[in-house]
């Protein structure tokens, strides 16, 4: 009986000291939109990147333009719920078709 519990206390406290060690791996970091002094950089931090990550604006195309970005802004809102304010809609499509689209610096 006696020897029942040292085991126990031997295996709880080997699963302890595992536990400890244990490393974690996460995914790579997700992807972070490209910050800039344009107003609509930290609107869309806080309303473009909650569902998925900035990975998203690097995929459309570069030569989109405003318009493409203001019908993806208004589908995001219509479609998908996403709760950004019709007021920072052209602010949040103005940093987009700068920073992804056809108005980049060249
Ligand atoms: C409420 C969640 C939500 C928010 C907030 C949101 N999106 Fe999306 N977005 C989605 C979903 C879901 C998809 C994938 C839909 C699909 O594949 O058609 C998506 C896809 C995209 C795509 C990829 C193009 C495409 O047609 O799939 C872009 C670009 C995009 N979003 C931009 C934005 C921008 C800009 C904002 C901020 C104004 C924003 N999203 C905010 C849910 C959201």
């Amino acid at each position: 009986m006696k020897r029942t519990a040292i085991i126990i206390v031997a295996l709880l406290s080997a699963g302890v000291a595992s536990a400890t060690t244990k490393s974690l791996q996460l995914p790579p970091d997700a992807v972070q939109l490209k910050p800039n002094a344009l107003p609509g950089y930290a609107l869309a931090q806080s309303q473009c990147v909650a569902c998925h990550s900035a990975e998203y604006m690097l995929y459309q195309p570069p030569s989109a333009a405003r318009a493409y970005w203001d019908a993806m802004a208004k589908r995001m809102k219509a479609v998908f719920k996403a709760p950004v304010a019709d007021a920072d809609i052209p602010v949040i499509v103005d940093y987009m078709v700068k920073t992804y689209g056809n108005e980049q610096p060249k």
